[in-house]
């Protein structure tokens, strides 16, 4: 069992261990004494593999379990499910010390954690991820909330869990498409703040029964935790888990959000940015090549020739990270080293090489 404790306005822990999504009970009724009941959030992929597991666990500590299961998806991520979250609670006369398990990837994570900040002006949650990207990213750091026609995570709150249980075996039951998802955050985390990391990835091909998983995955959240600490409301350094994401989100945008996962889109970003910057003298030459070899291992895509980057740049002009007149870019002093490198809006283009593509 590997944990660790993130110290937020809120402190909580966090345990990485096979098997571990049973021990939900105990822990629960450790940490909301008071709670006489639990809502179990789930969505229709988990909820058939693990929701009983979770639900046992907590019967047996003595707390009322009470399932809800939205259709799996980015598109039940908006209010409207959230409303039906709020219904049942009502209805089953939930009370600020019960609390809310999240089973899931990122969507039911966001949902949950939303409800959980919102209901009755904020209840207690507990984050059991069941995706790589929610395991490593997600589910730790208090970001929550939904989309909105207009845009995605439009909408939400800065929440934090009181607990979360990393059970690194769910990811045998998860689409290998969704581990490879995942990959490109894990791989952002090696080229952000761990060159090691970034080197063990390329040594051995990491699977889902990998017995270097667990130790992986605590990097990572380990990583994220440092940085989340120092910066809870994502006013500076938070910006550096960025990497890659300014024109990944820029390339997910011109695709309308489809054909092309979160991850792949971030992978090609990294790319992209770490091209531009080579091209500066501000990242040692080779280190694109080297970020292309590792995406190419987990077989995420490395370019978009579809998009041209003159699409991408207009694209960021709404990026959350554009601040002043002036474009943030997470760029790598070196391979494990990222920093934020602010571009003046007239001069994107020329950074990005416009003309290069
Ligand atoms: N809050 C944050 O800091 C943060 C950070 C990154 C991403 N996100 C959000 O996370 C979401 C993406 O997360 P995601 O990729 O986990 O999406 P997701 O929750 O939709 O999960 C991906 C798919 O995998 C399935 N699944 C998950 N775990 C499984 C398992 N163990 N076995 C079988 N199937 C399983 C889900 O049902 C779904 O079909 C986005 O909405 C994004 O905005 C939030």
């Amino acid at each position: 069992m590997m944990e660790m404790t993130v110290r937020t306005s809120a402190p909580y822990s966090i345990y990485i261990a096979r098997g571990c999504m049973d021990e939900v009970g105990a822990r629960g009724a450790a940490l909301f004494p008071k709670a006489k009941k639990a809502l179990v959030v789930t969505d229709s992929h988990v909820g058939p593999l693990y929701a009983h597991r979770v639900m046992d666990s907590l019967k047996k500590a003595g707390i009322e379990a009470v399932n809800f299961q939205f259709p799996a998806g980015e598109a039940s991520k908006r209010l409207a499910v959230i409303e039906k979250i709020y219904t049942v609670m009502a209805e089953k006369q939930f009370s600020r010390t019960d609390f809310l398990v999240a089973l899931g990837g990122g969507v039911t994570g966001d949902m949950t954690g939303f409800a959980a900040a919102t209901y009755l002006r904020g209840m207690g949650f507990i984050q059991i991820p069941t995706s790589l990207l929610a395991q490593v990213d997600s589910s730790v750091g208090g970001k929550t909330g939904v989309d909105l026609p207009e845009g995605k995570n439009l909408v939400g709150a800065f929440h934090q869990p009181r607990l979360v249980l990393i059970d690194p075996d769910t990811l045998s039951t998860l689409p290998p498409h969704y581990f490879a998802d995942g990959m490109g955050e894990v791989i952002k985390y090696g080229c952000i703040r761990s060159a090691a990391l970034f080197e063990s990835l390329q040594k051995s091909r990491l699977t889902p029964e990998h017995p270097d998983l667990e130790r992986v995955i605590y990097e990572c959240v380990d990583i994220k935790r440092i940085v989340v600490e120092h910066d809870e409301h994502d006013t500076g350094e938070r910006m550096i888990l960025n990497f890659g994401h300014t024109l990944g989100h820029a390339i997910e945008k011109l695709h309308h959000f489809e054909g092309i996962s979160h991850g792949e889109a971030v992978g090609i970003g990294m790319i992209l940015v770490t091209e531009a910057a080579e091209r500066q003298g501000l990242t040692p030459g080779g280190t694109a090549a080297r970020i292309r070899d590792l995406l190419t291992l987990y077989g995420l895509p490395t370019e978009d020739t579809s998009v041209p980057m003159a699409d991408m740049i207009a694209a960021t002009a709404v990026d959350k990270k554009s601040m002043g007149g002036a474009l943030n870019l997470v760029i790598l002093s070196a391979l494990g080293h990222a920093i934020v490198h602010p571009v003046p809006r007239a001069q994107v283009a020329a950074f990005l090489g416009e003309e290069k593509r």
